[in-house]
């Protein structure tokens, strides 16, 4: 059963001071420029109608069915929704905000039938010189990101896995697909997402029923058993959360993690040369289609994972703009088959 979610309580760990890009803090006067012409209701409604088409249009020139997919996904997910969602869930105000220029934020069938398409077109934007397929760039991006999970689980059989900000169920399914082909076993995988629009998609997508079970909880309030959990991912997840919900986020993880289980944080890397060389215009508008992408960026993230109760983390990059972060619950005791 979800809880209600509480404010964080325990102090909040130091903020990495020299670690986010100098265009997080609005240094840059064309950064500063592009926040003020955004801050007028009818120019930021025509920039983000301006780029929503361009990134639609560019979408679909690389073979993404963007619109005919989202018409698609909303009419099979639509009897899904009253039982994708939990009336006992409490949603925290902090989700309610506009995220990627949905008023409604995640909240509402634009974001979760569009959700597959803008994952697949930014797996693309990743290898920007190549030509790739978007199911290629997908595939890619998740191999990478579980080749950087992989020696952490050396030794450790995984029976039971959260997705937690699971959306649709992209990384989702693409995580239980990788544990039982690398175990040769079955895996009992969950996704946890507070949006019933994007569980109801995920059931959609899923359509096999690969997964035990779409969850609709806060990441920081799941309900679920304490230490019932071998590996916990959070893939593209941190950057949309305010500082508090992340470090609260690691600590119910810390809660439903096995001694010795494994977490992974995915998202993107403060250190790489894509992120640091963002020009401020885009790094503005993206900003203002974040709410908190600064404070993902001041947070220290490796330092919360050890307050959360984490040892052994480690940082590896998975591609030219996103890093993984794994560590493990402390109590472990090595191999546990
Ligand atoms: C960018 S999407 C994640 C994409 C997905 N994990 C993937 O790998 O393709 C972020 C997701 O996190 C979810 N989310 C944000 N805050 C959350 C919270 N506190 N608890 C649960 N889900 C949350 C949003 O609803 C959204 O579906």
């Amino acid at each position: 059963m979800p809880q209600a979610v509480t404010p964080a309580t325990s102090p909040a760990p130091t903020p990495a001071q020299d670690a986010p890009p100098n265009w997080v803090d609005d240094r840059h006067p064309i950064g500063r420029l592009i926040k003020a012409l955004l801050a007028v209701e009818p120019l930021r409604q025509l920039m983000f109608f301006q780029a929503r088409q361009l990134i639609i249009r560019t979408a679909e020139q690389r073979g993404i069915a963007w619109r005919a997919r989202r018409q698609q996904l909303q009419r099979q997910a639509e009897p899904f929704l009253e039982e994708a969602g939990n009336p006992l869930t409490t949603t925290p105000p902090y989700y309610r905000a506009r995220f990627h220029a949905y008023g409604a934020g995640n909240l509402c069938w634009a974001a979760a039938c569009e959700a597959e398409q803008a994952t697949d077109a930014m797996a693309l934007r990743v290898w920007p010189g190549e030509t790739l397929s978007p199911e290629q760039a997908q595939q890619r991006l998740r191999q990478a990101i579980f080749d950087a999970i992989a020696p952490s689980l050396a030794g450790r059989a995984v029976h039971e896995a959260l997705d937690l900000g699971c959306s649709v169920g992209v990384g989702t399914l693409a995580l239980k697909r990788w544990l039982e082909q690398r175990q040769s076993m079955p895996v009992r995988v969950r996704g946890v997402d507070l949006s019933p629009h994007m569980l109801a998609v995920a059931r959609v997508r899923d359509a096999d029923g690969e997964i035990v079970a779409w969850h609709h909880a806060a990441a920081e309030a799941t309900g679920l058993p304490d230490a019932s959990v071998d590996l916990i991912t959070l893939q593209f997840v941190c950057h949309e959360l305010p500082a508090a919900a992340t470090a609260a986020v690691l600590r119910e993880s810390a809660r439903l993690l096995r001694p010795g289980g494994v977490i992974a944080l995915v998202d993107q890397d403060p250190d790489s040369a894509v992120i640091r060389r963002l020009p401020a215009p885009i790094a503005t508008l993206l900003k203002s289609t974040e709410p908190y992408l600064e404070d993902y960026f001041r947070l220290d993230l490796p330092e919360a994972l050890r307050h959360a109760g984490f040892q052994g983390v480690r940082s590896q990059a998975c591609d030219p703009r996103h890093r993984v972060l794994v560590a493990s619950r402390q109590g472990g005791s090595g191999i546990v088959f």
